[in-house]
């Protein structure tokens, strides 16, 4: 069933029906101040850090779901309601909330009385912005009563959840004519505080939410919409809130609209009080001026809009399938921009509160934006780059705001040194910035330590070669890509990180996917020191991954599949074995990425197998069979009940491996089956199963041995959208970004017949038409640059603003 449809004209993911199968959202905000915004209106905001700025609050497990969040309230004689239907649930007349990129706009109707929010994060302002218009649409006068309201959050998420013995007497406000300042601990070691505020006279406010939905009382009913007015209270600890009341009268087809804000401001240290107690508030004042008339505000929106276009206007393509060219054109690319924005810190599934940036998420992330915005792309590469330890191994996280590694989980995750590869390469290859490698960049953050980029790669690369185990594969270490294969860590007791218990440094349990990654990124780092015309080096890092692909072959091949690991008695993991987790969709898409056994046949044999073992109607499942029981020496993956997360889930982050490897192997019909399987906006019509938004990728769909197979999970946050996105645009539609130019080389489904791409590439917009007269399905035979044949596949970079290119296959 569809609760929607897709708007690709206007940008815009539209809903229809209220009740999704889970709250649908969507982000607003694109530098500092964020807000996360449902379909009901729900959702928080919050500037910089969920954890550490919180200006809302946000109860995730709630009953019912979803309450919290930028409510407006409508009183019409004894109808109560709100437009997004949430939290009162009455029934509306219409609904529509439609999401587009950076904004969201909910409309309902109930009674004759139309009610409009919509809501924005301008561009380089800390401020949340919600119009609210109502229009009668009766031909008789209405007497209406609106009450906005938000729940402030004591700025620290976690505390404000459990320290509640200090917190319920911290709580402090301002009201100065229709704006509500919170202030809590303003007094004594913040200089921030929030404003909430309305752009008109208001009839009434509260500010303590005991008094606005009375001590038991429910966002369904408050207190304050029931009788019609606010009591004008002022909060002294507790639960401070900021509500607006004001009475509309409204004659037949007449409209009233107000703007609410939400916004966050710094005060110089010393400039805090303009009084004893009283709060300068002309920083606010300046900041709320610039969004106080429908004329400012509507600008805002369009420079938001602009910001957007401009920013996805550098690759646009025009297929025969509308859901490719939604899923390049905007959804896709727009959650790359969001997890650049929010790595995995705050999401419906992802509280705010939990962990930092990931290292070799971090990492993965980057091959997603870094066409969109090379320039933050860099920076995001050397900050990464700076928490690397001396010895080349990561801090598995580091901290958004210090930007240093998180000594509490540490590394010995032994993947994450080669993703530093990947990225940098990706970086590369987009922008031709070579300089890059020369920047200095400390090493654990120390700047006496500092050595060019460069030198990280090196170490990083080294990391590997200097940990390798007994069959000269290298060791995981607490994990490798798999957070949940945790071979060395031996966890006996409830609530013991999987992650970090018992040794990381095992000395036996060896890792076949880093083994295939070693190999994939040591390609591309020979390439690198070969292009700086580092042979000598460049040589004796293409002998030691060539050392990596025999041992593969030799000692990680299982016959008709690559083996998964070692564990720390040295016995096989994924491998057939193995009564259960005979094997592992990862290897398989690493090592055949890499080239491992492409020309000798054991990468096609392994792919027969994922068809064969692995693939399911909604995707390729992680592992199987999974694992019915908890077993100590493979940890966490074992834990989760069959068809569930790492356990034989399909995680939607490596189903992309095997479609790359499919193109490799020149498949273009089964690449391209293979990803309208995970693909959202391919799963729009089964939403009552899915679940998630039909326009953001999830991390886990149930897989087959699952009870809710097909059902999804954590959508927004994942890494699988920057890997699909690399997939559809570099594997299946074969634009690939390369040192000296593009390379353009599909891989598609035979019946494809035509497809257009605008691309800009280093200042150049690509205008590229491929065609395939022959049906194949990969192989370029004539490349065209403004009409004349050129020799090599690649087209050069070129200082002309446009170019015209046509490739037939
Ligand atoms: C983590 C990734 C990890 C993946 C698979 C995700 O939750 O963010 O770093 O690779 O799970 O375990």
């Amino acid at each position: 069933m569809k609760y929607g449809h897709f708007d690709d004209k206007n940008r815009e993911y539209v809903i229809n029906h209220y009740e999704t199968p889970l709250p649908w959202i969507n982000y607003l905000g694109s530098d500092s101040f964020f807000a996360l915004l449902s379909n009901t209106a729900g959702g928080y905001a919050f500037y910089k850090d969920a954890k550490l700025r919180r200006l809302t609050r946000y109860r995730y497990n709630n009953l019912p779901l979803d309450q919290d969040g930028f409510h407006i309230y409508i009183k019409d004689k004894n109808t109560i309601w709100n437009p997004g239907w949430q939290p009162t649930r009455t029934k509306l007349d219409h609904y529509e909330c439609r999401h587009g990129l950076g904004y969201s706009v909910i409309t309902g109707s109930k009674n004759k009385v139309e009610a409009r929010q919509e809501l924005y994060v301008p561009k380089n302002d800390n401020i949340l912005l919600m119009r609210v218009t109502l229009t009668n649409k009766d031909q008789k006068e209405k007497e209406l009563d609106l009450f906005s309201f938000v729940e402030f959050c004591l700025w620290d998420a976690q505390d404000d959840t459990t320290n509640f013995q200090r917190n319920y007497s911290t709580g402090e406000v301002e009201v100065e004519g229709s704006a509500i300042y919170h202030k809590t601990e303003f007094r004594e070691r913040r200089n921030h505080y929030a404003v909430f505020f309305a752009n008109r006279e208001i009839s009434s406010f509260d500010t303590s939410r005991d008094q606005f939905m009375g001590v038991y009382g429910s966002p369904a009913s408050p207190n304050a919409v029931l009788k019609g007015k606010c009591s004008d209270t002022i909060a002294h600890g507790w639960q401070p809130i900021g509500a607006h009341h004001i009475h509309v009268s409204l004659k037949a087809d007449e409209s009233y609209d107000v703007i609410f804000a939400l916004a966050y401001v710094e005060v110089p240290e010393n400039q805090k009080f303009i009084a004893p107690g009283i709060i300068n508030k002309k920083p606010a004042h300046e900041l709320l001026k610039k969004y106080d008339t429908d004329r400012k505000f509507d600008k805002g929106l369009r420079d938001l809009k602009k910001f957007w276009n401009d920013l996805l206007s550098g690759f646009e393509v025009r297929t025969a399938s509308e859901e490719v060219n939604r899923m390049v054109n905007i959804w896709n690319a727009y959650q790359c921009m969001v997890t650049f924005n929010m790595s995995r810190s705050a999401s419906y599934y992802e509280s705010g509160i939990g962990r930092g940036m990931g290292f070799r998420d971090s990492c993965q992330d980057l091959l997603g934006f870094v066409h969109m915005i090379p320039e933050r792309a860099r920076e995001r590469i050397l900050d990464i780059a700076a928490t690397q330890k001396p010895d080349g191994g990561a801090y598995h996280q580091y901290q958004p705001l210090t930007k240093k590694g998180n000594s509490d989980i540490g590394g010995g995750f032994n993947d994450d040194p080669l993703w530093l590869i990947a990225c940098t390469d990706a970086y590369i290859r987009e922008t031709g910035d070579w300089d890059i490698l020369k920047e200095k960049v400390d090493f654990d953050n120390d700047p006496k330590s500092a050595k060019p980029l460069l030198e990280h790669l090196n170490r990083s690369f080294n990391y590997t070669l200097n940990n390798l185990g007994p069959h000269k594969l290298p060791l995981i270490g607490r994990a490798d890509w798999n957070d949940c294969l945790n071979l060395n860590c031996f966890s006996r007791y409830p609530g013991e990180s999987f992650q970090i218990t018992g040794p990381s440094e095992g000395p036996v349990a060896e890792s076949v996917f880093i083994a295939g990654m070693f190999v994939k990124y040591g390609k591309a780092y020979a390439n690198i020191l070969n292009h700086l015309g580092k042979s000598k080096e460049a040589k004796k890092v293409t002998k030691a991954f060539t050392d990596m692909e025999k041992a593969i072959l030799k000692d990680g091949w299982d016959g008709k599949w690559f083996l998964r690991a070692y564990d720390a008695f040295g016995k096989k993991v994924g491998s057939k074995y193995n009564d259960e987790g005979k094997i592992f969709i990862e290897p398989q898409g690493m090592c055949i990425m890499a080239g491992v056994g492409v020309k000798t046949g054991e990468a096609q044999k392994a792919l027969d197998s994922v068809a064969e073992r692995l693939e399911t109607k909604y995707g390729i499942v992680l592992q199987n069979p999974a694992y019915s029981t908890y077993k100590l020496n493979l940890g966490e993956i074992s834990s989760y009940p069959p068809g569930y997360k790492e356990n034989a889930g399909i995680f939607c982050h490596n189903n992309p491996w095997i479609v790359f490897a499919e193109t490799i192997m020149g498949h273009g019909n089964r690449a391209f089956s293979l990803y309208k399987k995970t693909c959202p906006a391919f799963l729009e019509e089964i939403s009552e199963i899915h679940r998630t938004e039909p326009y953001v990728y999830c991390q886990m769909v149930a897989g087959k041995d699952a009870p809710t197979f097909g059902e999804g999970k954590n959508s927004w946050l994942t890494g699988t959208a920057a890997w699909t996105f690399t997939v559809l645009t570099q594997g299946i539609l074969g634009i690939q970004p390369d040192y000296d130019g593009l390379r353009i080389d599909p891989c598609i489904p035979d019946h494809v017949k035509e497809y257009k791409v605008n691309r800009l590439f280093r200042g150049t917009m690509y205008h590229i038409t491929v065609k395939n007269p022959d049906g194949s399905e990969k192989g370029v035979k004539k490349v065209l640059l403004n009409g004349k044949e050129l020799k090599s596949d690649i087209i050069p970079v070129t200082d002309k603003k446009e170019v015209n290119v046509e490739i037939i296959m």
